[in-house]
């Protein structure tokens, strides 16, 4: 078949800013995530740490200049009381987390810890707030608690508890999945109960208050009708954000091996990444009836490829292993996400450390950075830079036994500096695709390039073997008459600066 096209980035026509919230991350008390993930203790001697949080987990998520995390769910927010998890440690009571393998948590890691760890990250915390099973007023309580700099309970008692200053959380989710482990409830009723939560998330409105970001619980995949209901029945102004779950499973029953899959298991796993495009596309076409100034985003708030947990692990622990199907997973959707940078304005990786498509795996002391997180890497110029508008003069398809998928994505953005970012994806599992990209509208200095790649598509990055899939500097392209043309191996991610 063919096997060249060219891809046409208009630099002249940058519309709209790609935000780095985009890239945002999840830390869900789930399996290894939190508790002998990020989290070893502040008694731990054998793993160097901050306040009980690995450095050197704080140093990857650093370099990938993490923009927002949030926590602590996920199903399990909707269990989590806030105030158990505050205080002297040894008088915290425990809770016994019923959605993830029934461990018995000590609540040694709560709000200060979490909140402590997104200072030293630089990044943003999202708080996810118990609807399904707490209370108005602790909400209510918990924002008092986090943001409040005057003089008010909560605050009193977060300055007994060793902190002076608020820490102005801005993003605030209001419930999780309520259509399943949030509550079950049908759109309607959580339409009502999201404006009574809302009426009391004051935002404290202080000098230095950022204001603060309500975000409902959104639809799971293609369930349209939720979103029509709740662009009908939320009051538009007490509402900043939909979320929006959609995860590469093809049966949820038997989800496949993370590392062992055969093609055809491949290629269905890419068909249900890549719907994630049409998905966004109805869903805005939903809002925009509703909100056609688009003032409402919708975030992705969980995405990522799910698999049967490693053999051998818990299996209410999600622990997966991550290979070039996931790089390509990654690729892709960051590159659906930056293409829809208009109403996408936020979107979080399911999950950060130990579960399902992770940046991060350890093992007691070793840490290792998955294939996810270099693509996560390789993405970071594209960060708050300018969307420029791009597509394929003709869609290469990528073919298996019959059925087709398009082989190629791309996004292209422009930094303050002028530097255009392109990043390309191959999916194809055997071709190599050629693309001359025709940059109009700006000038074409010097390109560097990177590459992602391995043998195999199963291959992975192990305690053993921890760089066998690293990013490479690329070269097989060449520049003439202002046309980049570019070789894409099979199952590859290609990310060039442009020099102007
Ligand atoms: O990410 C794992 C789980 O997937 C989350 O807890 C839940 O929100 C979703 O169903």
């Amino acid at each position: 078949g063919q096997s060249r096209t060219t891809l046409v980035v208009d630099a002249g026509a940058a519309e709209h800013q790609i935000s780095r919230h985009i890239y945002g991350h999840f830390a869900e008390h789930l399996g290894r995530n939190i508790y002998d993930g990020f989290f070893v203790g502040e008694e731990n001697r054998t793993i160097p740490n901050t306040a009980g949080v690995r450095n050197d987990i704080i140093e990857a998520l650093k370099a990938l200049s993490i923009p927002n995390l949030r926590w602590p769910g996920g199903c399990f927010a909707d269990t989590y009381h806030w105030m158990d998890g505050i205080g002297p440690k040894e008088d915290r009571p425990t809770i016994v987390n019923q959605w993830w393998g029934g461990v018995t948590e000590d609540n040694s890691f709560g709000t200060h810890d979490f909140l402590n760890l997104c200072e030293v990250l630089g990044t943003e915390p999202y708080l996810s707030a118990n609807v399904g099973s707490g209370t108005v007023q602790e909400v209510a309580d918990w924002i008092q608690y986090t943001n409040h700099g005057g003089e008010s309970p909560m605050a009193k008692l977060r300055r007994e508890n060793g902190r002076e200053e608020p820490w102005n959380v801005k993003y605030w989710g209001v419930g999780n999945e309520a259509w399943g482990c949030g509550g079950n409830m049908t759109a309607e009723f959580y339409a009502d109960v999201y404006r009574r939560y809302a009426t009391f998330m004051q935002d404290w409105n202080q000098e230095d208050s950022v204001g603060i970001v309500k975000i409902a619980s959104g639809a799971s995949s293609n369930d349209y009708n939720w979103t029509r209901v709740l662009m009908q029945d939320l009051k538009l102004n007490m509402v900043d954000a939909l979320a929006l779950h959609h995860y590469s499973v093809t049966d949820w029953e038997d989800k496949g091996p993370s590392v062992e899959f055969d093609e055809n298991q491949y290629f269905e796993t890419m068909e249900v990444a890549l719907a994630m495009d049409t998905l966004i596309e109805n869903h805005t076409a939903i809002m925009d009836e509703y909100d056609p100034e688009k003032r409402i985003a919708l975030y992705v708030d969980e995405w990522g490829g799910w698999y049967n947990v490693e053999p051998g692990t818990n299996p209410g622990f999600l622990y997966q292993q991550n290979t070039i199907r996931d790089a390509m997973i990654a690729g892709a959707t960051l590159n659906i996400f930056n293409n829809h940078a208009e109403r996408v304005k936020m979107a979080n990786l399911a999950q950060a450390v130990n579960v399902l498509q992770a940046v991060i795996l350890t093992e007691g002391e070793q840490m290792i950075l998955t294939p996810t997180y270099h693509v996560m890497k390789m993405y970071v110029p594209h960060h708050d830079a300018t969307l420029l508008p791009s597509s394929f003069e003709t869609e290469l398809t990528y073919s298996y036994e019959g059925k087709s998928l398009p082989a190629l994505s791309a996004s292209a953005s422009r930094s303050d500096d002028g530097t255009v970012t392109i990043s390309l994806v191959n999916i194809d599992a055997s071709e190599t695709h050629t693309v001359d990209i025709q940059l109009n509208g700006t000038t074409t200095g010097a390109v560097n390039a990177q590459l992602l790649t391995s043998d195999q598509l199963q291959d992975y990055n192990d305690f053993d073997a921890p760089d066998r899939i690293v990013p490479v500097a690329f070269t097989d392209f060449t520049v003439a008459n202002g046309t980049v043309s570019v070789k894409l191996p099979p199952y590859s991610v290609v990310v060039l600066e442009v020099q102007p």
